[in-house]
């Protein structure tokens, strides 16, 4: 939903001491004091609304209004009253006199939440605006004129809409004036201990819980994980690591259920031949050191079976034989992407 802040008690830190978060960070700084729309893209929990947050705290606005519109929460009939407000008797139902959004951000930042999921029409009202930066309400006269600072965040490839036709072109220009892309999680895998550690004291602390340190095997695992949702699916591990308390929490979660014995230690059965135990616990190992392969290959079942030094089809049915799924599971359930990379 729509939040509206006149300015945050504290700044979010922007976490990450890789050479793509540092590049991060001082784009961000340079963006708040050049004070021009700001366009800010990345998957899905990159951390996007951090780098607002930080934009307009870094920035002479900060002790101003941070308004922030979540654009595929607004109906599009609605966007126009939301974003320009109205007068009283604009419409059936206008029964009083409101602010909208713009109006609200005033010598503040308006920030437009995933702004690529706007349809068309509203896409070409928001472009009215930004192109002479004034506006009236509806049913007004007075014409306002806009002093906002627009700061945009989308995880669409803006790029890609304007070919297919879904995104206008003449609205991206003054949209992305700067642009800050924020980097997938597996591309700057070496700030996962630091996020892991920062995000394992806040919710010990936050849930007044202090956990043994994590075994070095899962603490590997997570270095080694692809991360399909980011920061944001590596705090919520944490967060139910902190609350369920036992490693196996995570292990599950990056696995699915299907794949948690390949983590389970082998227990030896004395009342079976040796044999038979020795195959088991081979078993055992094997899948775990597929399933780390595949992790580390994000899946490409092609470089994982060159890595082990197999071939492709000793490969897929070891997979099959270990009870694997045949495809990485992400969160929507979508499969690798990448086998042909
Ligand atoms: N670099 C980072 N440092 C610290 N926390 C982060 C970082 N990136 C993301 N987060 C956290 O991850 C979660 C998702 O971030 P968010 O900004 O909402 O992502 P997005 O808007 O890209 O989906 C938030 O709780 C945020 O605090
Ligand atoms: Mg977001």
């Amino acid at each position: 939903m729509q939040l509206i802040s006149p300015t945050f008690s504290s700044m979010p830190e922007l976490l990450g001491t890789s050479p793509a978060m540092s590049a991060v960070r001082h784009q961000v700084e340079l963006a708040a004091s050049a004070g021009m729309p700001v366009l800010i893209t990345g998957e899905s929990g990159t951390g996007k609304n951090v780098v607002a947050q930080n934009l307009h705290m870094l920035s002479g606005r900060r002790d101003r209004a941070f308004v922030q519109v979540n654009c595929p929460s607004l109906p599009h009939t609605l966007i126009e009253s939301e974003l320009f407000g109205y007068e009283q008797g604009a419409f059936t139902g206008a029964n009083h006199t409101r602010n909208g959004k713009v109006e609200q951000a005033q010598n503040g930042t308006l920030f437009l939440d995933e702004i690529g999921d706007l349809d068309a029409s509203v896409q070409a009202k928001l472009l009215q605006v930004l192109q002479d930066f004034r506006f009236s309400r509806l049913g007004g006269t007075e014409e306002r004129v806009v002093d906002i600072w627009l700061i945009c965040a989308t995880h669409r490839n803006l790029q890609a809409d304007i070919k297919a036709g879904r995104f206008r072109s003449d609205l991206y220009y003054r949209i992305n004036v700067v642009s800050i892309e924020l980097p997938s999680l597996r591309d700057h895998r070496s700030d996962v201990p630091l996020l892991l550690n920062h995000f394992l004291r806040h919710y010990e602390l936050k849930f007044g819980r202090s956990l043994d340190p994590l075994s070095s095997s899962v603490r590997k695992l997570l270095e080694s994980y692809h991360w399909p949702g980011n920061v944001r699916e590596l705090e919520n591990l944490v967060k139910r690591y902190v609350v369920l308390g036992t490693e196996q929490a995570i292990v599950e979660a990056l696995n699915g259920s299907d794949t948690t014995s390949a983590l389970s230690p082998f227990i030896p059965d004395s009342s079976l031949p040796l044999r038979i135990q020795t195959q088991r616990a081979v078993r055992v190992m094997e899948r775990q050191i597929i399933l780390r392969a595949l992790n580390e290959h994000r899946w490409n079942r092609r470089k994982t079976a060159q890595s082990l030094d197999i071939s492709y089809r000793a490969l897929l049915y070891k997979i099959k034989d270990a009870g694997l799924p045949r495809l990485r599971q992400t969160g929507s359930g979508a499969s690798s992407p990448e086998e042909n990379q």
